[in-house]
């Protein structure tokens, strides 16, 4: 056990998680936890994170709750004083809150328009920012942010949800050559189709009724993007925010990894 045990021991080490209360964010905390970070679990639901708190200390980790909503600069800036007031630092900052949006562009409001770019992009950037300010006295610290396969891949319907995405990758690059010269890095991952609270509005037919043959329909082209036929589970890209917080990838940064099932085009 030369090499694994450090590569990705985060014992002692605080990491503070967005959209922690379901999906990718609630399995990357209990997967941090679980590698021996302190990990304080953010979300706008205080239910979720009720249930992800419970479920880290229930396997023997270390968690606190936090509510934030992500649009909000201010909230945000609370989040990451509260977890240095807890936990006295922060080593790790994943931006994982995030919320679908498909509508074909002449149809997007101005509402809708700004609701996405707040929570997505704005949500991302206000993380980027109060994660730096203390990570930049500490000299180290870890961000990750949440893009998606729409990166690559220009699905109809997805314009806003694209542009939020490119967005986070864009900011992703330039932040990690800020604060690679003092010692943090900073990296995206690109997840492909995920079944998770994400999906939820396609179980659903336009009058709200349950719709199993719409989920189907959606769960069938989303597997038909990948060369493996599969949809993926939060574990798959909270396997990724461990190697990308944990000093195995301590020569990682400004990068985007795609845990996508290999897709390859919109379906
Ligand atoms: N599931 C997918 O298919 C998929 C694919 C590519 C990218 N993504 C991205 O992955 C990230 C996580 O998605 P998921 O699949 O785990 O979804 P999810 O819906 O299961 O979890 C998202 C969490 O974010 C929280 N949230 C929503 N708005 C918030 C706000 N304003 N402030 C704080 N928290 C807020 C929700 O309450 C929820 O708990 C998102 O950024 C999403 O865009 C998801």
């Amino acid at each position: 056990m030369t090499y694994l045990d450090k590569a990705f021991d985060l014992s002692g080490t605080v990491a503070v998680v967005t959209g922690a209360g379901s999906g990718m964010g609630r399995v990357g905390s209990e997967v941090l936890a679980e590698a021996g970070a302190k990990v304080v679990v953010a979300d706008i639901d205080t239910a979720r994170i009720d249930e992800t708190v419970a479920a880290i200390t229930a396997a023997g980790g270390t968690a606190k709750g936090k509510q934030v909503d992500v649009s909000q600069k201010a909230s945000v800036d609370d989040l990451v004083d509260f977890a240095v007031a807890e936990f006295g630092r922060i080593d790790s900052m994943l931006n994982v809150a995030g919320v679908p949006h498909n509508v074909d562009v002449v149809d997007v409001t101005e509402e809708d328009l700004d609701r996405i770019i707040g929570i997505n992009l704005k949500g991302t950037f206000f993380g980027c920012q109060a994660a730096m300010r203390a990570m930049l006295p500490q000299g180290s610290g870890a961000i990750v942010n949440v893009a998606s396969s729409i990166i690559d891949l220009p699905f109809q319907g997805y314009s806003v949800y694209g542009m939020t995405k490119a967005g986070v990758t864009m900011l992703t690059r330039v932040l990690a050559a800020e604060a690679g010269p003092h010692g943090i890095r900073v990296n995206t991952i690109a997840p492909g189709s995920t079944v998770s609270g994400f999906i939820d509005r396609h179980r659903f037919n336009d009058k709200g009724e349950p719709d199993p043959e719409r989920l189907e329909r959606y769960v069938s082209n989303m597997k038909a993007t990948s060369p493996l036929g599969l949809m993926g589970e939060p574990i798959d890209q909270a396997y990724l925010l461990l190697y990308l917080v944990a000093p195995a990838s301590k020569f990682v940064t400004g990068n985007t990894f795609r845990a996508n099932g290999g897709n390859a085009r919109p379906w």
